[in-house]
């Protein structure tokens, strides 16, 4: 590996509206101790030495509004670029990930919904990257039993069984991947889709993309605050955590 391949480049998929999250603006431009989720996700990012380049995948409509954004909070310094992202999730990794230079090894995947990933982990998982995994997801264990129920939205819902909670973990981001093997997946994704899907349910991470092809994924330990801001309460949790750092470091 070159010294160019071995610096990692991220995608941030920052083009959902965050519907779950309430009215307001797109969730990725709603503020965090009065700066945007996106800017702490990229932050978050660029503070990390494995870190080259970080390609955000913004709302379609709001390109030169990020693009702005990142440039009035002092990220110019950082190799950051801005594109346009999709309709899902999938479709947004896909158009940011087509954004990065050829030479590029590692790719990191960072939803801009978790604004607070500390910078061990995102060196954590591009350094198993550069070990050797061709897939890498952070992961914490479960507080809460599981159970997997026959849905029945409005409901009662019966309980089909309860997976041994200690074999189970919630994955986070940054997941981290050998570029070739993000890309290829990707691709079978999306001809998957175009010839008509194949009934299974939607994968919701990068790695279950991997996965579905056969490919092996590793997991890392994550951390309590790399959490995904989904509902309002998880901005309340957010604001507690930056108020927490902000009083011990002057972050
Ligand atoms: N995302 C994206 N493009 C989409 C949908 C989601 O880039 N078409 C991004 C979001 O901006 C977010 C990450 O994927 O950073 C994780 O998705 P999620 O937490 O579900 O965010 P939203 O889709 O915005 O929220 P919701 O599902 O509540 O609408
Ligand atoms: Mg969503």
């Amino acid at each position: 590996m070159n010294a160019s391949a071995a610096v990692a480049a991220a995608v941030v998929p920052a083009a959902g509206r965050g519907e779950r999250l309430g009215p307001g603006a797109p969730k990725a431009l709603r503020e965090l101790g009065g700066v945007p989720l996106l800017v702490h996700a990229v932050r978050a990012l660029a503070r990390s030495r494995a870190v080259g380049l970080v390609v955000v995948a913004a709302p379609a409509d709001g390109v030169a509004e990020v693009v702005a954004l990142l440039d009035s909070h002092g990220l110019d310094g950082k190799d950051i670029r801005v594109v346009a992202g999709g309709a899902t999730r999938q479709e947004s990794v896909r158009l940011g990930l087509a954004a990065i230079p050829e030479d590029v090894e590692i790719v990191l995947v960072h939803d801009a919904a978790r604004p607070l990933v500390p910078v061990e982990v995102v060196d954590a998982v591009a350094a198993a990257v550069r070990a050797g995994a061709v897939a890498v997801v952070p992961a914490v264990p479960l507080a809460d039993t599981v159970k997997r129920v026959e849905s029945n939205p409005g409901g009662p819902e019966p309980v089909l069984d309860t997976p041994d909670r200690a074999t189970l973990r919630a994955v986070q981001t940054p997941q981290g991947f050998d570029r070739a093997t993000l890309a290829e997946v990707h691709a079978k994704a999306l001809a998957e889709e175009a010839a008509g899907g194949t009934g299974v349910p939607p994968v919701t991470d990068d790695a279950g993309l991997v996965e579905r092809f056969g490919g092996r994924v590793v997991v890392v330990p994550g951390h309590e605050e790399a959490f995904k801001v989904t509902r309002p309460l998880d901005l309340v949790l957010a604001e507690a955590v930056l108020a927490r750092r902000r009083a011990a470091d002057a972050y």
